[in-house]
């Protein structure tokens, strides 16, 4: 698909009428994850044979679309989710931004939209995050969720990739997306509803993934249970996902277990960073097919200690108790620090700039204050 040569340039139009500092205040206190928007946010257009054009940072607005557009009648769209961070001498950093650019890259291409470069994905945060800086919340386990999104608005019912297709990112002061109290988060393993099919899109991040576990996410929480959990499509055997995060398992000997990646999984960026510090740490990491009757035998007989779900949103948070017709199985209490929660400090600590990057994973957006020159 056609992509044109990247500038870093978005023309910043200042919201004239943002939030008081008092409604900021109140708005970013407790904010609901994904309730409350800044001020601003970016946008661009791309048009067949143009390439992209128009990038801005503008005033927060509803996007007038025409009731044909195709996203409205076939999800041609993809979305990313990443965070910034506010560090203790105020300035702003963004966690692998590299890395979701690569993946709203991928998904793009998956459903015939066309690629944002990384430069302009990036300069588009920076220049919303340099808007919006006083949006970027500084209590503890609190950030900026950023929320990049290409739409198709082409007015057209034909089933074809649309010629017109926006580029849009918002941004909302957040804290944790779910709350887990000290047992854990209950999942809900889905056994008539499946995520995802070989040859899906199951590895991309599209509308339609998640509009599909809708359901299934209604029948976890009418069953007490704050996520539901996937299997595979082809044999209703092996664990694939949960509604918008990843999978992990910890032996009792302290290897770490997670479904592969079979093109039906997201492959998420905390995902893959959780891994890569579980490595560094010597631990064995072992990614392949894994059936959920392996998993419930595992925890049955105490060889499987810990499970826990991962993501942007979600972070690391430990599950307590798995859950479906026909078994309640809950997860040991465990003696001093379990492996989600050394995991949790691990990584927040390198976000929020307590720990050394040793990855090269932080990028930063805004200088601290008193390193400014103005
Ligand atoms: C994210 O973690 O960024 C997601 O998109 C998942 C969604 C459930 C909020």
């Amino acid at each position: 698909m056609e992509t044109q040569a990247p500038t870093a340039s978005f023309t910043h139009i200042p919201n004239r009428r943002p939030a008081t500092d008092e409604e900021r205040w109140i708005a970013m206190e407790n904010p609901v994850f994904g309730k409350v928007f800044t001020d601003h946010m970016a946008r661009a257009s791309w048009r067949e044979g143009e390439g992209w054009s128009d990038r801005r940072i503008v005033p927060l607005a509803p996007i007038p679309m025409h009731p044909g557009a195709a996203v409205l009648h076939y999800a041609q769209q993809v979305f990313e989710g990443l965070k910034a961070y506010r560090h203790e001498d105020g300035s702003i950093w963004l966690f692998r931004p590299e890395a979701n650019a690569a993946r709203l890259a991928a998904s793009a291409r998956r459903m015939a939209l066309p690629e944002v470069s990384e430069a302009d994905f990036i300069a588009a945060l920076e220049g919303l995050i340099a808007a919006d800086q006083n949006w970027v919340p500084g209590s503890p386990g609190t950030s900026l969720y950023l929320r990049p999104l290409l739409i198709a608005t082409e007015p057209s019912l034909l089933v074809q990739p649309a010629s017109d297709v926006d580029f849009v990112v918002t941004a909302s002061p957040v804290g944790a997306y779910m709350s887990n109290g000290d047992a854990g988060v209950s999942i809900w393993v889905s056994t008539g509803f499946h995520r995802a099919n070989a040859g899906g899109t199951g590895d991309v991040k599209t509308a339609g993934n998640y509009a599909a576990s809708m359901l299934p996410q209604k029948e976890a929480k009418d069953h007490g249970c704050q996520q539901v959990l996937f299997l595979d499509a082809r044999e209703d055997r092996y664990v694939e996902e949960l509604g918008g995060m990843n999978l992990v398992a910890v032996r009792a000997d302290g290897s770490v277990l997670t479904p592969r990646l079979t093109g039906t999984i997201l492959p998420g960026v905390t995902r893959d960073s959780i891994l890569t510090l579980l490595r560094d740490q010597g631990r064995t990491v072992e990614e392949r097919d894994i059936e959920l009757a392996e998993l419930l035998q595992g925890i049955e007989e105490g060889e499987i200690v810990e499970l826990f779900a991962c993501g942007t949103a979600a972070v690391v948070t430990p599950i307590g108790r798995l859950v479906s017709d026909g078994f309640d199985v809950a997860l040991p209490a465990l003696e001093g620090e379990s492996v989600a929660e050394a995991m949790l400090t691990q990584l927040t600590d390198i976000q929020y700039g307590r720990a050394d990057d040793p990855h090269g994973w932080m990028r930063q957006v805004v200088e601290a204050p008193e390193s400014r020159e103005d």
